[in-house]
């Protein structure tokens, strides 16, 4: 008796000291499987391991939304939710995400749309019923409303919660979750209703409500509740294979496809769930999540004991883990919540008003890039009548690419390299520019509608006066480029022979061949000789050599002009332009009323052809180095329609007033050429429902995916970093 008390004495000694982890669960089934998991602790572990960081106890809540309450409030310590409600406990609860779900792909899942009926139609969704896994779910609610948004096949009026309009564009739904914040959301769930909160389970996220979580909403599907569920990639797999035929996905395209095609049947990706804590109890968690795992995780050491991911014995799917799950990866200290959760998706979930709608949701912020384009856009923002403009800074596109991911700025034009670098990174086109030589829309349709595209040409230029001066014989010159990147100035050049001595072949990356090839030049954006050209900015536009704006002013189309016939000194000049033909002559002639060199006309310059010739400026359809597709405006999805909405606005108003002072596709009164768009734009047209691939071209885009498999770019990089880019 007296060691049974010693010991008893011992242990509630030690147990002041150790923590115990209190487990938050949301359904019987889910209660069970936890105090599984407690009893297994307890016979494999020596007790002094146990009371030192594994004991567990398992708090029962009516709900995820309870579980982090119940978190907070410091009466449970753990739970595992879907990456949606992770932010919200994050940003709203300051909770703390210490461990990740891995699966057999990665940490991300696929967003599908499951119906039993293959004559529907992801775009005509409007009017039916419809299943979710849970509100403000990765899969099963913020993805597919992106899609829904970013298409304009449901409009978001924003003067109200999305989820307002959602219930106006289902006749039904069932959004576990939504029972306090949107009742109307809630209309085809099954739980048990009761007026003591406890009780009720009625569009809760606990497994007591039939068709809470991904099952769940393939259940309210199969039930005939509802016609189409929204859950993720992994719930697929739990499908049998007797009804494997009886289910369909739909496809963004607007065809069906069977369910193993969700790679490419899909409304798009966000990360997995993840485990949650207080910020002072994460070092606990850690250490006990790392136990569990080593004992009970795939590989564990004592799985015959207990699964961590297998819920069969406990009758349910997806209790305190998902089945699907291969590892949980353990998170360090201090990383930001769009680390973890992805730039994308936390930019989506901004979009939708996860944090609530602000003021800012209704202004547009465009991305200029230099001091000019930022006076041009503040002219077009008091111009217009629509959404507010706002003008903000970014020093080259590949940096207003990345401010779009990371919602600092909403849209910017881009040329044809530039668009398939965003496109890579996750934007989406919005409208394309259209260098046809009217705008007239066909009859009966508001706008010009197109799927042919005109391109602008990419030309060398040469002083007539250096006679020879040839393709082919550039070996050892000064050369001037647009700008890295871009389609005349980098990616046309180095695919004809610059020099007979310098064999072109030997590389495929641009920046190795103009390196090896010239003698040094002005390439903005780049590093080196190739820099030693250029000229900078000063007064308002002040910047260091080589930046990759029009600040420098041998930037961009004009800039290479300027970079060939020298600085007003006749110092600091190039032998050979590379840049694009659409404004040549205006930008010659501007050259003198811009102050920087009088008396050029279009007769002191050659062009010089492929195969060595030279020709007149006039003769460039049959001597240039390649055809540029457009310039493409790109966004965020989820706010293509919204910018899509503006652009329109835009052109209206300025179009209807042809004396404004204001022009959008005018750059020459501020100096420049080409600002914010290109000089050469008749119009926008409509391209949000087009692959970026499809715009640029087949052959334009393995062009430019070749080049970009062989040179370093740290946008590149950068992008394919983000959480889920690898799907
Ligand atoms: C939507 O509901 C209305 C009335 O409840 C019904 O008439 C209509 O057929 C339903 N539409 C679909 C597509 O189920
Ligand atoms: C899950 O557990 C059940 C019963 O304990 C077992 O039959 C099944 O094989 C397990 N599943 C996996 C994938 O290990
Ligand atoms: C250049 O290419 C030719 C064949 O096209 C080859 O014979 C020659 O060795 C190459 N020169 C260099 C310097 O690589
Ligand atoms: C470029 O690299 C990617 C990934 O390594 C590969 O999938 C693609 O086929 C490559 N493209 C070309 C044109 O070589």
């Amino acid at each position: 008796m007296r060691g049974l008390c010693k010991i008893l004495l011992f242990i509630s000694v030690c147990c002041i000291r150790a923590k115990k982890t209190r487990w938050c669960t949301v359904s019987d089934a889910e209660q069970r499987k936890c105090a599984e998991l407690a009893k297994s602790l307890v016979a494999v572990l020596p007790p002094a391991a146990v009371a030192a960081f594994a004991r567990l106890s398992c708090v029962r809540a009516s709900s995820t939304t309870d579980c982090i309450n119940k978190i907070k409030a410091n009466r449970a310590d753990i739970v595992t939710l879907d990456a949606g409600e992770v932010y919200s406990a994050v940003k709203q609860f300051d909770l703390v995400a210490v461990a990740k779900e891995m699966y057999s792909e990665g940490g991300c899942v696929l967003s599908v749309a499951v119906v039993t009926d293959s004559s529907m139609d992801i775009r005509s969704l409007q009017g039916h019923r419809s299943c979710h896994s849970g509100l403000r779910w990765t899969a099963g609610w913020s993805l597919p409303l992106g899609f829904l948004l970013s298409r304009n096949y449901l409009s978001w009026s924003k003067e109200r919660p999305l989820s307002q309009d959602i219930s106006a564009f289902f006749n039904a739904s069932c959004v576990p979750g939504a029972a306090a914040v949107a009742p109307d959301l809630c209309a085809l769930c099954r739980g048990h209703k009761s007026f003591i909160r406890k009780k009720n389970y009625f569009c809760e996220t606990s497994h007591s409500e039939p068709f809470y979580n991904n099952q769940g909403a393939l259940r309210c599907l199969r039930s005939g509740a509802g016609d189409v569920a929204f859950v993720d990639h992994l719930a697929l797999e739990s499908v049998e294979a007797s009804e494997q035929d009886q289910l369909r996905l739909l496809c963004p395209d607007g065809t069906n496809a069977p369910l193993s095609h969700y790679r490419s049947c899909n409304l798009g990706c966000g990360p997995g769930g993840g485990v949650i804590t207080r910020y002072n109890f994460r070092k606990v968690v850690r250490k006990f999540i790392t136990t569990i795992q080593l004992l009970f995780g795939r590989n564990g050491k004592r799985r015959q004991h207990f699964q961590l991911f297998n819920s069969t014995s406990f009758g349910e799917n997806d209790l305190l883990f998902r089945d699907m799950t291969d590892k949980l990866v353990v998170l360090p200290d201090d990383v930001d919540v769009s680390q973890v959760l992805g730039l994308d998706y936390v930019a989506l979930l901004k979009g939708l008003g996860h944090e609530g709608s602000s003021l800012e949701d209704s202004v547009v912020r465009w991305c200029c890039i230099s001091h000019a384009e930022q006076k041009k856009c503040e002219q077009w923002a008091l111009s217009i009548k629509s959404d507010p403009l706002v003008c903000v800074r970014g020093v080259s596109m590949r940096d207003c690419i990345k401010r779009i991911k990371k919602d600092e700025v909403d849209a910017v034009s881009l040329d044809a390299t530039h668009s398939y670098v965003a496109g890579k990174c996750g934007l989406i086109p919005v409208v394309t520019e259209y260098y046809g030589r009217t705008c007239a829309p066909a009859e009966g349709s508001a706008h010009v509608e197109t799927d042919v595209f005109p391109s602008v040409a990419g030309v060398a230029v040469a002083k007539h006066s250096s006679r020879n001066i040839f393709m082919g014989n550039l070996g050892g010159r000064r050369s001037c480029h647009s700008h890295l990147y871009s389609p005349a100035g980098w990616l046309l050049p180095y695919t004809h022979t610059l020099s007979l001595e310098h064999n072109n072949s030997a590389s495929c990356d641009p920046n190795q061949v103009f390196d090896e090839v010239f003698w040094k030049g002005c390439l903005p954006g780049s590093q080196g000789n190739l820099c030693k050209v250029c000229m900078g900015g000063t007064g308002e536009a002040a910047t260091k050599r080589c930046s990759d704006n029009h600040n420098e002013r041998y930037y961009g189309n004009m800039g290479a002009l300027r970079c060939l016939v020298g600085d007003p000194s006749g110092k600091s000049y190039g032998e050979v332009a590379f840049l694009e033909q659409h404004s040549l002559h205006t930008n010659i002639l501007s050259l003198s009323s811009s102050g920087w060199a009088e008396g050029w006309t279009s007769s002191d310059f050659e062009l010089l052809c492929a195969d060595g010739r030279r020709a007149a400026l006039s003769e460039w359809e049959s001597c240039n180095l390649g055809a540029v597709p457009p310039n493409t405006i790109m966004t965020r999805p989820v706010l293509a329609a919204r910018i899509y909405n503006f652009l329109i606005k835009s052109q209206e108003t300025l179009g209807a007033n042809p004396n404004s002072e204001f022009k959008l596709f005018e750059s020459h009164q501020y100096g420049e050429s080409d600002l914010l768009f290109k000089d050469a734009t008749r119009c926008f047209v409509h391209t949000s429902h087009m692959e970026y691939r499809t715009i640029l071209g087949e052959a334009f885009y393995s062009h430019v995916e070749n080049v970009f498999n062989c040179t370093h770019s740290d946008i590149l990089e950068f992008c394919n970093k983000d959480v889920c880019s690898a799907f």
